[in-house]
């Protein structure tokens, strides 16, 4: 039995009749029950607009919204809370970076180095910087393990390079990217390195100062935290430069008629009312994890994904993409397709059974080009699966062809 599962309440409740065995964690994460008491404890006892009232309630309002921004701060090794950022997710953290660093700083002829595994969010934004800027985008590819070598490395960040994109993690086969050496092949060029941690942080720790990052993003729903808060850590002196991303409430100092002065970081790229109560979900899920503990959930994921993956390559007419040893710079996350049936079909077959897996182009439409496919069936595994959930799984799996007509 899984110590975790029974602290998640949506994981007690029935799919069609079945126990619903979710694995579309890279999509979002489950709740635990404290990170849904803490924001419920938030709304009862503490809510009120932050930073505008002058009564205590929004004292304390102010108090746990900034006591969150620390827990963040001190978890991922920032030097101080005001290189935290609070967003709505990893999306908007990347588009700050592209609209307040890419669109002033770059200029016609720079380069930005992205990967092809880069999920939209890391993507769309900067190819409007390079539209508007005259910027050239360049992309680095990963070998058949879905790999980014040192070679490719060296030679995709150029001397015209300014910023390097790259997820720390796939979202479709779930490789670590080599994140220290990106950072030091483009501090080497002068560039500037932007982190998309949304599928990394949840599964082991970021250490922002340690690696030197000048940018990193990340979502709390991906994290245990609720939908609608996500994290931009910039370095102090790089944020400072960065006009403001959205303009508006609690992020001015003085307004004129014509002309106005800004916050100082972090209120600078906070504009209006923030989402205290999603903070205070977030700084619960922070503690959470703490107490579970990476060392934990990366054991526990590497047994599950092995499992997994010997399952998988037991069962007839199946293509897994990528890395299919569960080596260690790999992360509970398979994509895979099975012969003749489209993935939506796989995944609707599936939930029959209770199983919740996701199908699609998973928001990384290049790379299902670069593997010569449109659309993928993905499992995404968190520490709260089990060795049951993988036997379900596989077993819902092994009827699909049959469902659809096909012999064995
Ligand atoms: C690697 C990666 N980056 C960014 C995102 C965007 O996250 P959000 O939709 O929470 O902004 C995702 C979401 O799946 C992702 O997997």
């Amino acid at each position: 039995m899984n110590p975790y599962l029974n602290d998640f309440p949506i994981l007690q409740e029935k799919e069609n009749g079945r126990r619903l065995v979710y694995l579309d964690n890279a999509a979002t994460t489950q709740k635990p029950l404290s990170v849904l008491k803490a924001v419920e404890e938030y709304y009862r006892t503490e809510n009120a607009n932050p930073y505008r009232g002058l009564y205590s309630l929004s004292v304390r309002a102010t108090q746990a919204y900034e006591d969150a921004r620390h827990t963040v701060a001190e978890w991922i090794g920032a030097g101080d809370d005001s290189e935290i950022i609070f967003t709505r997710n990893a999306t908007e953290s990347l588009n700050l970076v592209a609209y307040s660093y890419g669109l002033p700083f770059l200029r016609e002829g720079d380069e930005v180095t992205l990967s092809v595994l880069e999920h939209h969010s890391n993507l769309v934004p900067w190819q409007m910087v390079a539209k508007a800027k005259g910027v050239k985008l360049n992309f680095l590819y990963p070998d058949a393990s879905g790999r980014l070598t040192d070679e490719e490395i060296e030679k995709k960040i150029t001397p015209n390079t300014r910023v390097v994109a790259v997820t720390h993690v796939s979202n479709v086969l779930g490789t670590v990217n080599p994140a220290a050496k990106i950072i030091d092949a483009a501090h080497r060029a002068g560039a500037v390195v932007v982190l998309d941690c949304a599928q990394s942080i949840p599964h082991f720790p970021l250490n922002v100062g340690e690696l030197d990052v000048d940018f990193a993003a990340f979502s709390g729903h991906k994290m245990l935290a609720p939908m609608g808060v996500g994290v931009l850590y910039g370095k102090k002196a790089l944020l400072e430069k960065m006009p403001p991303f959205l303009t508006g409430g609690e992020m001015i100092e003085y307004v004129y008629e014509q002309d106005a002065t800004f916050a100082p970081l972090p209120q600078k790229f906070e504009a209006g009312t923030p989402n205290v109560g999603g903070a205070v979900g977030l700084a619960e899920a922070v503690r959470y994890l703490r107490k579970v503990g990476y060392d934990t959930i990366q054991k526990t994921e590497a047994e599950l994904l092995a499992y997994a993956l010997q399952g998988l390559a037991a069962v007839p007419h199946v293509t897994v993409y990528g890395d299919k040893t569960g080596a260690r710079d790999r992360c509970g996350v398979i994509s895979f397709n099975v012969d003749g049936v489209h993935p939506h079909d796989v995944a609707t077959i599936l939930n029959e059974d209770g199983v919740a897996i996701r199908a699609g182009h998973h928001c990384a439409q290049p790379l299902m080009r670069y593997l010569g496919i449109n659309a993928a069936c993905r499992l995404s595994l968190y520490f709260y699966n089990t060795k049951e959930d993988i036997d379900i799984f596989l077993e819902s799996l092994k009827k699909v062809r049959g469902w659809l007509g096909y012999g064995a």
